[in-house]
């Protein structure tokens, strides 16, 4: 049936780690009929979430947690439940104890209301270590209840929050203000400055051509961390147009940076990608 074959292969939002409460996410695919790697020494190190009793999370913010023993501030993995006992989220984080408190400030009280914490028996346990106990905590639920946590759903920003998207640069404040460098210069900057750069019609999120369009895919699709300038944008990038002709000795849009050096436009980003050659442009 095409509903469950579609079912089988979830989005799921993946808290990556960082020191608070994770604050980026990106996606994954969980395809529920398959096993995990095999649970490696690493997950064996985690409880399981049916062998952890929940904590009750105090809704008033002057009433503190439980205790440190109890919520220790360490790295591990943690499920976060409603008050009729239903899963929300599984989440995972370098401070449990903040990313908890961050939650009960954040997030409604009517989705959290208790939480199941597994601490690493070492004190710094690995990235692996981590991501897999949190991959099996999933694997878990999944099993007991046949579906995904909700709150982990891709999407669903109630408890990760939005990916930060970089905004697009621009060169100037406004027509407004006088400049007191040459265009070129301050071009010169900015493709130094930030390592790779795509200078493009239109905005990030609204690029103006095809072509503008398939190049913030490709970055995009290659999780590349690049910056825009909108070369359309007469406001704030006044005569960029041909100062950047010059500049790049190159004609059209968009026009490619990586580390200074123009890699190119649409066409060359697209033939280095189908023959798998952008990984390799944007490793150094
Ligand atoms: C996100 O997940 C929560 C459950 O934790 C749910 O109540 C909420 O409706 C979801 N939001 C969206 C936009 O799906």
């Amino acid at each position: 049936m095409a509903a469950s074959t579609a079912a089988a292969s979830l989005r799921l939002s993946f808290p990556l780690l960082s020191p608070l409460a994770a604050s980026s996410s990106t996606t994954l695919r969980f395809p529920i009929h398959r096993r995990w790697a095999r649970p490696s020494l690493a997950v064996a190190a985690f409880k399981k979430i049916s062998e952890v009793s929940p904590l009750s999370i105090p809704q008033e913010p002057t009433q503190p947690l439980a205790d440190e023993d109890t919520l220790p501030a360490k790295p591990g993995v943690y499920s976060v439940y409603d008050p009729s006992g239903e899963l929300q989220f599984i989440g995972i984080s370098r401070n449990v104890r903040a990313s908890v408190e961050g939650h009960r400030r954040k997030v409604p009280a009517e989705l959290c209301a208790s939480v199941k914490v597994a601490i690493a028996d070492e004190e710094t346990p690995d990235k692996t270590a981590l991501t897999n106990a949190w991959k099996s905590w999933m694997e878990e639920h999944i099993e007991a209840t046949g579906k995904a946590p909700p709150g982990n759903v891709a999407g669903n920003y109630t408890w990760v929050g939005a990916p930060q998207r970089p905004q697009d640069l621009r060169l100037t404040p406004g027509r407004h203000v006088q400049l007191t460098v040459p265009l070129e210069q301050l071009i010169d900057r900015l493709v130094k400055e930030n390592k790779v750069v795509a200078f493009i019609k239109g905005s990030r999120s609204a690029p103006q051509c095809g072509f503008s369009q398939r190049v913030v895919g490709i970055l995009e699709g290659h999780g590349v961390d690049f910056v825009t300038v909108d070369v359309l944008d007469e406001e704030h990038n006044p005569g960029l147009r041909e100062t950047l002709k010059s500049y790049s000795n190159w004609p059209t849009f968009p026009q490619i940076f990586v580390g200074g050096e123009l890699v190119g436009g649409c066409d060359i980003l697209s033939s280095m990608a189908e023959k798998g050659e952008l990984a390799a442009l944007f490793q150094n």
